[in-house]
């Protein structure tokens, strides 16, 4: 069998026409959705991750801001700044780029964003409400598996999802979206034992731990759903996955690509939290 791609780049194509559309309208209110972003350090890889979110924004219709700090930066200096971007109406939604320099507590910083601008989701208010199943912001990465896996009609009712890593950033909120939905989900780690005899038993697997060729044919049921969050360098230096594409796409059902598979998602679903945050904000009533 040769599985069907989830293709990333066509279903953030299709998303973000619906954000700009919406962001649009926003405007014509007078009020265009914000983003702060802010860098502390040079990390060459958050560099990049930060220069994409903010040309997203503007090729979507939302003004953003992008304050990179040097390393030096204090975390009292951070944590100010975090709170005039509270108090500022132009800005509805903020993010801090992780990692942050060894000398900032994160979850500290973390928790100095209002909840109502935390479109990063990582805010304890966020989680929480995504535990509780109440509203509130997602996670962008989980958030974008799960809008890849409605694309394809999944439903996720009664089969079991497997969810490989235990990050607050992927692998918990993962695990609770794809509980909301009435899948049987398991969360393997590092000290899962025998990690094959778990993932063989996948109609769904996450693939979110940061490791090259972690998920190899051998551990894919036949048909099953692969979702590879991971984003890696293989030895020559190529862009891959946590998934071993060319075997496990001939075994599994459906398969994401790495690069141009969750990477995009996570960027549209967070243009999709900061308008989110600004409909709120003008006191609109939430969108799906
Ligand atoms: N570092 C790696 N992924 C993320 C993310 O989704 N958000 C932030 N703020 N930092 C990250």
């Amino acid at each position: 069998m040769t599985a069907q791609l989830i293709d990333g780049i066509a279903l953030s194509k299709q998303l973000r026409t619906g954000i700009a559309q919406r962001a649009a309208v926003l405007q014509a209110q007078g009020t265009q959705p914000g983003l702060a972003v802010l860098l502390v350090g040079d990390n060459p890889a958050s560099q990049v991750y930060v220069r994409n979110k903010v040309k997203a924004c503007h090729e979507n219709g939302l003004h953003s801001l992008l304050e990179q700090h040097p390393a030096s930066l204090s975390e009292a200096a951070l944590l100010s700044r975090i709170a005039a971007l509270n108090n500022d109406p132009t800005i509805h939604g903020i993010l801090v780029q992780l990692p942050l320099p060894a000398h900032m507590d994160a979850h500290r910083v973390i928790e100095a964003i209002s909840p109502a601008k935390d479109v990063d989701g990582f805010h304890v208010a966020s989680a929480g409400a995504l535990m509780t199943g109440t509203p509130g912001f997602w996670p962008c990465t989980p958030y974008g598996c799960m809008k890849m896996l409605e694309s394809i009609g999944c439903n996720l009712r009664g089969k079991h999802a497997v969810v490989i890593g235990r990050s607050n950033i992927v692998g918990k909120p993962m695990a609770l979206m794809l509980l909301a939905q009435s899948a049987t989900v398991s969360i393997c780690h590092s000290a899962t034992p025998d990690l094959a005899a778990i993932t063989r038993q996948a109609d769904v697997v996450v693939a979110a731990v940061g490791k090259v060729n972690l998920l190899t044919a051998d551990m894919v049921k036949p048909g099953a759903v692969v979702i590879d969050v991971g984003m890696n360098r293989n030895a020559q230096g190529k862009l891959c996955g946590d998934v071993d594409f060319a075997g496990v796409s001939q075994v599994a059902g459906w398969i994401t690509p790495v690069p141009g598979g969750v990477g995009p998602m996570t960027i549209t679903m967070l243009l999709m939290n900061t308008l989110q945050a600004c409909e709120q904000a003008s006191g609109q009533p939430a969108a799906a």
